[in-house]
């Protein structure tokens, strides 16, 4: 049996966000989930604010910094608008992923090798600030080279082929990311992974020994819905018939 190395945990609250902003209402509150993140152990919370700012807005990243103790990683493209952002916001780290990743199934990570130049300045300037800065690349060596050698501090392994690929496949897939991490950890990068990583699929992946943190959020938000919903479907009954409000708003 491979002995349990500990591992840290970066919970993404990008979706709380995308529920609050489908009625364009205040909640529900990434803030206040990124504060129960970490009275549950959390180690990191990971806010993604997109360019179209579909989900995440510019004030959640404020007030979560500035009102939630853990640290931050702030994940952006790499662009002039949010390296200015950036630097205001003075994150513990960030990540820079491609800027139209979600928006295409087949779309992988970062290239860092077609934009190495590009991509050594705006590490710099990052790490200037103090900032750690981490490059969400696929598991693929040479990726992984260059990320090294444009400064990065941290890479972060996209597991979405392994999330997504068929059973039959996935060990390859698992292999893949097991070999990658070695070449991380040996050139001395820091090395984390996420990405569609769930409650069926996450414990393979934390057992890899060189890894330091994983960070999740759709599947984490998906079961919180999931397990609250008999509450919250039992509490606005209890009310209808006249139940009172606790202290903190909620149904009893
Ligand atoms: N890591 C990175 C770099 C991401 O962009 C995301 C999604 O924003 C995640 C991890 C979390 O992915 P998921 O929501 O599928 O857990």
């Amino acid at each position: 049996m491979p002995t349990h190395h500990q591992i840290e945990l970066g919970v993404n609250v990008d979706h709380i966000a995308t529920l609050r902003q489908a009625r364009g209402v205040s909640y529900p509150d990434p803030l206040q989930a990124a504060d129960i993140a970490r009275k549950a152990g959390a180690d990191g919370v990971t806010v993604h604010l997109r360019e179209d700012r579909r989900h995440i807005q510019d004030s959640d990243v404020f007030a979560i910094r500035e009102q939630v103790d853990l640290p931050m990683n702030f994940e952006m493209a790499a662009t002039a608008e949010m390296l200015e952002i950036a630097k205001k916001v003075a994150p513990y780290e960030c990540c820079l992923v491609p800027e139209k990743r979600e928006e295409l199934t087949t779309e992988g990570g970062l290239s860092v090798i077609t934009q190495q130049s590009y991509l050594t300045d705006y590490v710099g300037e990052l790490k200037a600030q103090g900032i750690k800065v981490s490059l969400f690349v696929d598991p693929d060596e040479e990726q992984i080279n260059a990320s090294h050698q444009v400064g990065a501090d941290i890479v972060e392994l996209h597991t979405g082929t392994y999330a997504e690929t068929a059973e039959e496949a996935q060990h390859a897939e698992l292999l893949r990311i097991q070999r990658a991490a070695t070449v991380a950890h040996d050139l001395g990068l820091q090395v984390n992974a996420g990405h569609g990583l769930h409650y069926q699929n996450t414990v393979s992946i934390a057992a890899i020994p060189e890894l330091t943190c994983l960070n999740i959020g759709h599947s984490i938000v998906a079961r919180a819905v999931m397990t609250g919903f008999y509450e919250a479907v039992f509490a606005i009954k209890q009310l209808m018939n006249g139940a009172r409000l606790d202290s903190e708003g909620n149904g009893l």
